[in-house]
């Protein structure tokens, strides 16, 4: 999966452009590709993909079904929209809107039930990586995140590890450390649902660009990537999902 999470860019007219330029790209590898804009712009971007075979994601969800929750979205909306991945636990939505392994939890609980699928995002701190934690880190958030997933909707669940001091940095994890920390990942996964774990895909991101996705996605462990600034850029991003070996 090569995904790109737009973050707050891109209005609803400047979505419908992004999308009609990548939508001129012929993609050489099988690798499913979403993009994910921000909420206002799900609607425009839903009516120009309609013809492709690019998928939508949201950044984020409520864990309600509906009510006194102002501000908010629920899964049924997304539903309605056409979304079918919802980003949650984004580093960015830990650090600036006090999102918790819990409500993380709560909100992969409803978009699975909602029949929607999560893109969970784990990561450690540039503190917790000198210290030495970034495993114990990031498979307690994944085990947190998972927390009353049943083994039938495993499958339909994604993980992002994104160091957290990779995130618009211009540093990414050498591909061998990216590797091995995703490895980690999967062996917690495996801890709670067997081999299923095999079949869930877990992504990289943080500073994923033209020049380094094909080193980084073509580690074994690696299913893809949760690409930020190079995803806003229809050529650089064209050259994330045909990314060379
Ligand atoms: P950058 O690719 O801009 O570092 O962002 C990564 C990210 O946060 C994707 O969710």
């Amino acid at each position: 999966m090569i995904a790109g999470n737009w973050k707050m860019n891109k209005s609803p007219a400047e979505t419908v452009k992004l999308i009609a330029e990548l939508k001129k790209i012929q993609t050489k590898t099988n690798a499913e590709v979403v993009v994910c804009p921000m909420t206002v712009s799900l609607f425009a971007a839903s009516a120009q993909l309609k013809d492709s075979e690019i998928k939508l994601g949201a950044q984020n969800v409520h864990f309600e079904d509906k009510g006194a929750f102002t501000g908010e979205v629920n899964c049924a909306s997304l539903k309605e929209l056409g979304v079918e991945y919802v980003i949650l636990g984004h580093s960015e939505r830990r650090q600036y809107f006090g999102e918790t392994d819990e409500t993380v939890n709560k909100k992969t609980l409803k978009v699975l039930e909602q029949g929607l699928k999560p893109i969970v995002c784990v990561g450690e701190s540039l503190e917790q990586k000198q210290i030495g934690i970034t495993n114990e880190v990031v498979c307690l958030q994944t085990k947190a995140a998972l927390c009353g997933v049943t083994s039938a909707q495993i499958r339909d669940v994604v993980i992002a590890y994104e160091p957290v001091w990779a995130i618009g940095t211009g540093m990414t994890a050498t591909a061998s450390d990216a590797n091995q920390t995703i490895a980690a990942i999967r062996k917690a996964i495996r801890e709670v649902f067997g081999y299923a774990a095999d079949d869930v895909r877990i992504l990289y991101g943080g500073s994923m660009n033209d020049k380094n996705a094909g080193e980084l996605m073509s580690q074994p462990e690696i299913d893809g990537g949760l690409i930020g600034g190079a995803s806003l850029i229809a050529e650089k991003f064209e050259k994330v999902i045909n990314y060379n070996r």
